[in-house]
């Protein structure tokens, strides 16, 4: 099975061909087929950008695509950067740049006054009016420095409960084991199952 992934997010695109091809999904990107669509992220929900993304990319393709807007959300910011987890403190500042503004605005928070989440919301469109979404989540804390070398965007500051590591610390297969993308990506994967009647 193929699928154009409505992204051109290259650490999303890794953990998309990491996590589906071993069940079976090939991903293609935007830039393999030629595509630039250009889909403003005005729905205020992480499902509802997840369903812009997907459409407008089915509508560009007419190929099954599948979509993902994700974010880190800080329960003592009042849930931000959220859904504007891209755009915090402008899209093109360097990811160290807005980390560290994370950490100034965390100042003084200790324990659960830090925790945080990392959301997930996946949008396939199959066809005309044939969705399919999953919403996941990855429970966690900011941490107190940026730590760790792998990943991408967030990924140095967020430190994982059940490891108690950054995803950055992570290797690849701990990340996606424990992530808000690993965890939507296989339930939908179990969704596509369902209604295409496989196995
Ligand atoms: P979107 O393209 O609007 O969905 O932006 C998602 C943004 O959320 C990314 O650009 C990152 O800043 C952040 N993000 C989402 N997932 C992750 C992750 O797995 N690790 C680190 N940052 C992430």
């Amino acid at each position: 099975m193929k699928f154009l992934a409505a992204t051109s997010n290259p650490g999303k695109l890794k953990e998309f061909h990491r996590i589906l091809e071993p069940l079976g999904i090939q991903v293609l990107s935007p830039k393999e087929l030629g595509l630039a669509v250009e889909v403003e992220e005005t729905a205020g929900t992480f499902e509802g950008n997840a369903r812009l993304k997907a459409e407008a990319y089915f509508s560009a393709s007419g190929m099954p695509t599948l979509a993902d807007d994700s974010g880190l959300c800080i329960d003592a910011l009042g849930g931000a950067p959220g859904v504007y987890s891209a755009r915090f403190e402008g899209e093109d500042t360097p990811y160290p740049v807005k980390m560290q503004k994370i950490l100034d605005l965390m100042q003084g928070k200790t324990g659960e006054e830090r925790s945080a989440r990392f959301v997930c919301a996946l949008v396939c469109v199959l066809g005309p009016g044939r969705e399919l979404c999953a919403v996941e989540s990855c429970e966690g804390y900011v941490g107190e420095k940026i730590e760790g070398a792998h990943g991408f965007g967030y990924d140095p500051i967020f430190v994982e409960k059940e490891t108690g590591k950054s995803f950055a610390s992570l290797s690849d297969e701990e990340k996606d084991r424990h992530s808000h993308r690993g965890k939507s990506l296989r339930k939908m994967q179990r969704l596509l199952w369902e209604e295409l009647g496989q196995r």
